[in-house]
């Protein structure tokens, strides 16, 4: 983490700013410590959550090491075709030399290779060993990653930090994805596009798990219709769809 990016962290679980001691974060209020470990701060209170939470941690960590061959080997053998569908996305996105971009659920980083080199990039993720595998993935890249791990629900950024905000892939295993919309759109600025792509099966299992849209989930084309009721209230220019020839859908949305 570089030191010049201190003050645009806050401590998730109470906002409070930052200093750093002896390889630690510290809330200047609270006095709560998060461990800078390799560089990257872990800013995961436990006790701030629940049982399944830690356990889908503790899942995402253990499979890790498996992740980058599982994507490459999906690819060649053409199960899938995910190398096309993400830099399209990436594409889409229209991120400028010089931008401020986060991207939540950053896993081992697959998609630095469609992203521009010269924008100051930030990833989040629930998984320390994910992240861990990004920081290679960007070493051999020549890159410069921030890296933070936690809960994509409880972002560790301030209020309006990035020029773009996005994810592929993560938030079917959020426990609140409400919240991880929602965190999306807190840390982005004024006028920025927040782009969400996911599988629509992922999607499904997501909506099964909320009683109020579970009608929407053995429907995949309502599903896709159901993603809207994640954005938080004031957003506007709101849109939803299925990606032509895939297993994806997006979900997008301005901040006024
Ligand atoms: C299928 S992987 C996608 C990784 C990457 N976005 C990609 O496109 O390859 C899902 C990622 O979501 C992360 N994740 C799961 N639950 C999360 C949460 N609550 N907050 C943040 N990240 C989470 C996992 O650790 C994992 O890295």
């Amino acid at each position: 983490m570089r030191i010049e990016n201190l003050p645009l962290l806050c401590n998730p679980y109470v906002g409070e700013p930052f200093k750093i001691e002896k390889g630690f974060l510290v809330g200047v209020m609270t006095g709560k410590k998060f461990p800078i470990i390799n560089g990257i701060p872990l800013i995961y209170d436990a006790s701030n959550h629940s049982k399944k939470n830690n356990r889908n941690r503790w899942l995402h960590d253990r499979s890790a090491f498996a992740y980058d061959a599982v994507v490459s080997w999906g690819e060649k053998l053409k199960i899938n075709s995910e190398n096309t569908v993400r830099e399209n996305y990436i594409r889409s996105l229209k991120i400028n030399s010089g931008d401020r971009v986060l991207e939540t659920a950053i896993g081992t980083g697959t998609n630095l290779a469609y992203l521009p080199q010269d924008i100051d990039f930030f990833g989040h993720d629930l998984s320390i060993q994910m992240l861990k595998i990004a920081q290679k993935n960007g070493d051999k890249q020549s890159r410069t990653l921030e890296l933070f791990q936690g809960d994509g629900a409880f972002l560790p950024f301030r209020d309006e930090t990035f020029d773009h905000v996005f994810q592929m892939g993560g938030l079917q295993f959020y426990e609140d994805p409400f919240k991880g919309v929602s965190e999306m759109a807190r840390t982005a600025k004024s006028g920025t596009t927040i782009h969400i792509l996911d599988e629509i099966s992922g999607a499904m299992r997501m909506l099964k798990k909320m009683p109020a849209h579970a009608k929407y989930a053995d429907q995949p084309q309502r599903t896709v219709d159901a993603m809207p009721r994640l954005v938080p209230h004031s957003m506007r220019s709101i849109e939803s769809g299925s990606i032509e020839n895939s297993n994806f859908y997006f979900l997008r949305f301005e901040k006024p």
